[in-house]
């Protein structure tokens, strides 16, 4: 099953990231694909208003935060717990062995990872896989939030069904592959526990004990990779939070309004989009928080630069277009370099 799974999240993501690559190709005879490519991907203000056939409207992005935050947390539940359980803090080396095999019933768990890895490393992957989670957490509330209280979507803004079938995919691939080492035998021993708990019913289920420094402790133990990444990922959030409070901030809340203005401060000045530029600070803080070895979440991360870099070239060349005092010393994404 964790093959299964982990081959097709990796396929799901190529085959994501491939079209906007090939699109982004400066290549006249690719252009037709580009247009394809863009009626699909392009939202908002630089949707061109003619092309309103099988849209949605844009702040459908809601329902994106509502589906990861619900996902996210199931997640982080299941992992914590089982964390938890494989590695309770001041356990023995060998705890893990008896306590899972007792709890799923049989020694299979163990011998998925036994493979590839010693218990203890295997440990330090689950507790890692854990704290991504936490951080997508952090992200994806702080998204809904956004969307609910900071932005003003205008009444015409719209994107393409496939986009917004896309977003739905991101958010429920992005957290998955942030835990795709240990997801299969967490959801093994969720399921497990769910059947233990139908059978025998919940008087006749172990107690479970809430020591809370058992459950936080093990987090305090990851290595520096993950406080690096740590530390990335606040830089990228903190002014992701200001960049939106920003945009939101052009419109007159209650007011539904078409307008669009020039942003300004923080990143603003130096490049168009900083919020995407912020959004792949994220993901490369993730990406450094999981120690970088797994090809899973290097394709999160190339899908995320991917994507928001194409969104972010039509969004320069239409802040040009629009504005004839736009800031020419602004960049499209990176600063300085593009
Ligand atoms: N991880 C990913 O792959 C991914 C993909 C997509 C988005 N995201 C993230 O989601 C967030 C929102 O993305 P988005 O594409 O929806 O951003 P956006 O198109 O810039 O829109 C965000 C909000 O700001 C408003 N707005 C934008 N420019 C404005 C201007 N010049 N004047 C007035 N209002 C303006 C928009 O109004 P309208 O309603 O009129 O458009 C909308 O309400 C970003 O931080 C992005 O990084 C992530």
């Amino acid at each position: 099953m964790k093959i299964g799974l982990v081959s097709l999240l990796r396929a799901a993501w190529i085959a994501a990231i491939l079209p906007i690559l090939v699109a982004s190709l400066p290549c006249a005879c690719l252009s037709s694909f580009y247009r394809h490519v863009l009626t699909f991907a392009s939202r908002g203000k630089i949707k061109p208003s003619s092309s309103s056939k099988f849209t949605v409207p844009q702040r459908f992005f809601l329902h994106f935060y509502v589906v990861s935050v619900a996902w996210t947390t199931v997640l982080l539940l299941m992992t914590w717990f089982y964390a938890y359980q494989i590695v309770p803090f001041s356990s023995e080396p060998f705890h893990y062995s008896t306590v899972a095999s007792h709890l799923t019933g049989g020694s299979h768990i163990l011998s998925i990872h036994k493979s590839s890895s010693t218990p203890v490393e295997h440990r330090h992957s689950v507790w890692k896989s854990l704290f991504l989670l936490l951080l997508m957490e952090v992200q994806v509330l702080r998204r809904l939030y956004e969307t609910v209280y900071v932005f003003n979507y205008s009444p015409s803004a719209r994107m393409h069904i496939f986009g917004y079938l896309a977003g739905i995919f991101f958010y429920t691939a992005a957290p998955l592959s942030l835990c795709s080492i240990c997801v299969p035998e967490v959801l093994s021993f969720a399921a497990h526990r769910m059947a233990e708990f139908i059978v025998n019913g919940r008087g006749r289920m172990p107690n479970i004990e809430f020591d809370w420094l058992g459950y936080v402790k093990p987090l305090t133990n990851l290595g520096w990779c993950q406080w690096i990444g740590a530390a990335i990922f606040i830089w990228g959030w903190i002014h992701q939070s200001r960049c939106h409070s920003i945009l939101g901030s052009l419109r007159n809340h209650g007011k539904q309004s078409d307008e669009y203005e020039i942003p300004r401060g923080d990143w603003f000045e130096v490049v168009s989009s900083p919020h995407y530029l912020s959004e792949i600070v994220i993901y490369a803080g993730l990406l450094v928080a999981s120690g970088g070895s797994d090809i899973t979440i290097w394709l999160v991360f190339g899908f995320v630069v991917a994507n928001l870099v194409f969104a972010a070239a039509e969004t320069h060349r239409w802040y040009l277009q629009k504005f004839d005092n736009y800031p020419h010393n602004r960049y499209t994404i990176i600063p300085y370099i593009y």
